[in-house]
């Protein structure tokens, strides 16, 4: 097990967040809060706000948070402006999430806010929201830079369903676990994203030019094809991981990509893989306008199958899954750890539902082994008993921390 000894050595050092605050942000208007590295236990009634604090932490990270949210929908929403005329969105102040963070235990500051921006057009003015990012209180380029500095990994209860509902969120998923482990992954996505509006926005309105369809097509395919070679490396990293390193309470699970361009790379070179999705993608042309979608990088889905049973994920139980889930991300955590050389921060949203005490004290007890700062939530603070003398235990109520 040279990995877990290899893994206490990068935990020496500390890395996660001492000092968190929120302005503007969801149901606060300010909060602040000094996090040991360690569990964090945050309580509170259902609504209260616990999640709120694991999103801002998921903002110090690439990407559009934990939920997935519209910017503009995170700005605080006050009785005053439901009532006013004022739509929701256009008042004049917007959140932002700023914290202290460690890195090995370098001190390094992070911020993060919304944006708002009018620009001209067409001789009428539209408003656009962007989220700044703030590195030592400079203003960096792209966000990719925050997953240079701080990592999160995230289970929350909507990813409950991760395995039995549709492919799209399981593929965002599989997305960012790709890009914690690469970061110009996701850079690779977005521009993959911006190539197809374009090409499908001349389709829909019936340009053809086909130098210019085709130059499209081509670049589509460059980019198509190396974001899924990344997903097949990052698949089969974790696939040598887990096979090397078991756990010992989560069950062993075995991941398997399955995608025309992915499983094209395991027979051809990339350029010629390049070639044939160029190729699908203008005999695409017709159809995408028709049923809008389209084969490849775009319909690529994984699976993750339950070792021991041979049985894969989605037929599982409710409680299975969510091991299986926490096996992944386990798994996830201490690859990052031997890859990145530093630790993650842990969004664990009531991710003690649906497990067994004896699984849940052994997650608990897992969590506080790592020495690595995780934020855990619950409605019920007795679940977290086993972590009494490890934890910082923190409460929600009417909208401040006790
Ligand atoms: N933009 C917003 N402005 C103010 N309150 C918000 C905003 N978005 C969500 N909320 C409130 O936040 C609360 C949900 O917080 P959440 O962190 O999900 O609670 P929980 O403690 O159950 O995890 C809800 O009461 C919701 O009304
Ligand atoms: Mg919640």
């Amino acid at each position: 097990m040279v990995g877990l000894y290899q893994i206490s050595e990068v935990l020496r050092q500390k890395s996660g967040i001492t000092r968190l605050t929120l302005t503007d942000f969801r149901n606060y208007e300010q909060l602040r809060i000094e996090p040991h590295i360690g569990p964090v236990v945050i309580t509170g009634e259902n609504g209260s706000g616990k999640t709120n604090i694991l999103e801002a932490v998921s903002f110090l990270t690439p990407g559009r948070g934990l939920r997935s949210a519209k910017l503009s929908d995170v700005t605080r929403i006050t009785s005053s402006c439901l009532s006013s005329k004022t739509p929701v969105g256009s008042k004049n102040f917007a959140w932002a999430v700023s914290a202290g963070i460690l890195k090995n235990d370098e001190p390094y500051t992070l911020s993060t806010a919304l944006q708002k921006t009018a620009q001209e057009q067409e001789d009428s003015w539209h408003t656009f929201d962007r989220r700044i990012v703030k590195i030592d209180s400079q203003k960096v380029p792209t966000q990719a830079e925050l997953g240079k500095y701080l990592s999160a990994l995230w289970i929350t209860p909507q990813m409950d369903r991760i395995f039995s509902g549709g492919p799209q969120p399981r593929r965002s998923f599989l997305d960012r676990i790709v890009y914690m482990f690469d970061l110009e992954h996701a850079k690779r996505t977005s521009a993959f994203e911006h190539l197809y509006k374009e090409w499908y926005r001349l389709l829909k309105q019936g340009i053809k030019d086909n130098a210019w369809l085709s130059s499209l097509e081509e670049q589509m395919a460059a980019t198509g094809v190396s974001i899924a070679a990344a997903r097949r490396e990052t698949i089969a990293r974790l696939n040598t991981f887990l096979q090397n390193e078991p756990d010992d309470i989560f069950p062993d699970i075995r991941l398997e990509l399955t995608g025309t361009c992915e499983q094209m790379l395991d027979t051809f070179a990339a350029l010629d893989v390049e070639d044939a999705y160029a190729n699908l993608l203008y005999q695409n042309r017709k159809h995408v306008l028709q049923n809008g979608s389209l084969e490849g990088i775009n319909r690529t889905d994984f699976k993750v199958y339950f070792k021991k049973k041979n049985m894969p994920a989605e037929l599982c139980s409710t409680g299975e899954q969510k091991s299986l889930l926490i096996s992944l991300i386990l798994a996830q955590t201490k690859c990052q750890l031997l890859d990145k050389g530093f630790a993650p921060v842990l969004l664990l949203d009531e991710v003690t539902t649906h497990l067994d005490d004896k699984k849940r004290d052994a997650l608990l007890i897992k969590v506080r082994d790592l020495k690595l700062q995780a934020f855990l939530t619950s409605t019920d603070a007795s679940v977290f008993k086993t972590l009494k003398d490890d934890a910082q235990f923190f409460t929600v109520h009417n909208n401040t921390l006790i």
